[in-house]
């Protein structure tokens, strides 16, 4: 079964975020994920995933408008509708916006038809209500990216096992 994560990022933080979900879904048995920025995605690969998680850095408290732009002009060709699907985000003040970042990305989904999931509180800890944030240390001195690499791990794969359970 394949997976994808598909982010917009400018500085790294929010690729290597991606990357660490995809590789907790590959502790699923028989799962394979990547990783794509969204500018450089295989459209195939894409169409033929069971499930997809979109993220992006939190821009002034919403997603970039580079995701916004391409959620809108692009997402819609990739067959989306079906696919389970997420939200994750990057940040770098703990109080920077992420939720509100996330929410608009799952109502995009939705509007696609998508099966949105984020494993809630229903997974027990690390409790991920929306989808996983993780804070970078840019300002936060006790922050930083190194942080979240389990829960995302986790998030990923909590996401992986609901979708083999849904598909696999
Ligand atoms: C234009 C701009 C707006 C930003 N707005 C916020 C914000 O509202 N809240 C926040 O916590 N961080 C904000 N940031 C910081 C980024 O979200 C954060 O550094 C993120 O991890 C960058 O991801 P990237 O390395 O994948 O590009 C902003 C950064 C930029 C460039």
């Amino acid at each position: 079964m394949k997976l994808a994560v598909l982010y917009d990022s400018k500085s790294g933080n929010t690729r290597q975020a991606a990357e660490w979900i995809a590789a907790g879904m590959e502790r699923i048995d028989g799962v394979e994920a990547r990783a794509y920025y969204i500018g450089e995605l295989d459209a195939d690969y894409v169409k033929d995933a069971a499930g997809v998680v979109i993220g992006c850095p939190v821009y002034a408290a919403a997603m970039t408008p580079d995701l916004r732009v391409w959620l809108q002009a692009e997402a819609g060709k990739l067959g989306l509708a079906g696919k389970l699907g997420g939200a994750f985000a990057t940040e770098q003040y703990t109080h920077g916006g992420a939720e509100l970042a996330m929410q608009s990305i799952l109502m995009i989904e939705l509007v696609y038809g998508m099966l949105c999931y984020s494993g809630g509180a229903a997974c027990g800890r690390p409790v991920i209500h929306i989808g996983p944030v993780a804070v970078n240390g840019n300002v936060e001195p006790h922050n930083g990216m190194e942080h979240y690499e389990e829960t995302l791990k986790i998030y990923g794969e909590r996401f992986a096992k609901k979708a083999a359970e849904l598909f696999g």
